[in-house]
């Protein structure tokens, strides 16, 4: 088949869908590959090591001709214009985003997106949302010391001694955890939340304190115990609790990371107008759920602002700031994920597998499936 690799166009992407590593084993699979020019550049990849390993160095309308056309983001208008009815997508689709979806749908593309794969064992190596967020969990924690003006560890110096910072995570689960595990290296002491009662051992094992918002009710319990591995939307009453813990432990704190995200709505607010109002100046915040609305409203997404005293960072893509390492790693996602839909060098789509099922965001496309 031929596997197109365009280079990707909206603001702030520096990843690619393909990297030397996977492209080498896609040729050896007996598949062309064209990969635009300048598509992995941003991500440390020159065309050149693209070529060395077989591909062929296009346009993007060459790149937008594959039989499988392979991307980071949702294609624009005029990306889905350069691509044929019937054309295999696979990419970072949006798949909350119905209007995207019926786009893709009228154009006749058969459009993956690996966000919707599932939370099981066999879907772990093609889940895009673990290895990305792993990479914002870490360089969250490194902006947030970037913006702080105190030392992460204590220090005992000639000149005195320098208090540890505290940092103060909420939501602890890819992203966060990682969090935890880098603000730990950096030395710091952490404190960190979620609904989910079964992460207070992952938290406690990194090194972190788990704060505990006990739950009063059966529905609370039952709530906090999520669908599929993700969050539900607590009840109001446990919320109020957590917000005044939470306003309490981030007074405290110098660094707060905020990760919680319920799957196709607004993110929680977890850091009140309030709360930020209470904290010390110099303080940090990085939002990680900023293009879901933000765990707190005083977040502006991709732009970094001082509110009372206090530094709140909103970058939508930070998974973008280490574009190598999430490149390697997505696109590794994206060569397992294609094992299950082309067999024998063949698109063997079989929709009773759950997670190409899942995936499958463009579901009337039989007629093109069956071409
Ligand atoms: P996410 O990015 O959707 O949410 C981040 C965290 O925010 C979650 O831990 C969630 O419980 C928490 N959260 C939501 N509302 C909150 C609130 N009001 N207060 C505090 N915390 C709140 O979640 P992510 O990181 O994508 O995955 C969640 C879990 O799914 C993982 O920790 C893991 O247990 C499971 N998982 C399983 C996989 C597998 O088996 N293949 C792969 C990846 C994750």
């Amino acid at each position: 088949m031929k596997i197109g690799i365009p280079r990707e166009t909206r603001a702030g992407e520096t990843r690619v869908a393909a990297t030397p590593e996977t492209v080498k084993k896609y040729v050896a699979q007996g598949h062309q590959v064209i990969v635009e020019s300048g598509a992995g550049v941003r991500a440390s990849l020159p065309d050149s090591v693209y070529e060395a390993v077989g591909a062929r160095i296009g346009t993007a309308a060459q790149a937008f001709e594959g039989d499988l056309v392979l991307k980071v983001g949702a294609p624009d208008g005029a990306e889905l214009a350069l691509m044929k009815p019937g054309t295999v997508l696979i990419g970072m689709l949006n798949p909350f985003d119905a209007e995207n979806n019926a786009c893709m749908t009228a154009a006749g593309i058969v459009a993956f997106a690996l966000e919707a794969t599932p939370r099981t064992t066999r879907a772990q190596s093609m889940d895009v949302l673990s290895s990305q967020a792993n990479i914002a969990g870490y360089k969250a924690v490194l902006i947030a010391a970037h913006h702080y003006q105190r030392f992460m560890p204590m220090l005992m110096t000639a000149a005195g001694t320098v208090k540890a910072a505290r940092v103060l995570v909420l939501g602890a689960g890819v992203a966060g955890l990682q969090a935890i595990a880098t603000a730990k290296r950096l030395g710091a002491v952490i404190e960190a939340s979620d609904v989910r009662p079964a992460v207070k051992e992952q938290i406690e094992s990194l090194g972190a304190k788990f704060l505990d918002v006990p739950f009063v009710t059966d529905e609370e319990r039952e709530i906090a115990q999520g669908e599929g591995g993700y969050a539900r939307p607590m009840p109001a009453d446990w919320m109020r609790r957590q917000a005044e813990l939470v306003h309490e432990r981030a007074k405290a704190a110098d660094i707060v990371i905020t990760t919680a995200l319920i799957p196709g709505r607004q993110a929680p607010v977890l850091l009140r107008d309030e709360t930020v109002r209470a904290m010390k100046p110099g303080s940090v915040v990085v939002d990680l759920a900023a293009a879901q609305g933000g765990n707190c409203p005083l977040t502006v997404a991709d732009e970094v602002v001082e509110r009372y005293g206090v530094t709140l960072i909103g970058h939508t893509n930070l998974a973008s700031m280490v574009a190598a390492d999430a490149s390697a790693l997505y696109a590794r996602n994206v060569l397992d994920f294609l094992k299950l839909i082309v067999k024998d060098g063949k698109l063997a789509v079989d929709r009773g597998d759950d997670i190409v099922a899942a995936c499958l965001m463009t579901k009337d496309a039989e007629q093109a499936l069956a071409q």
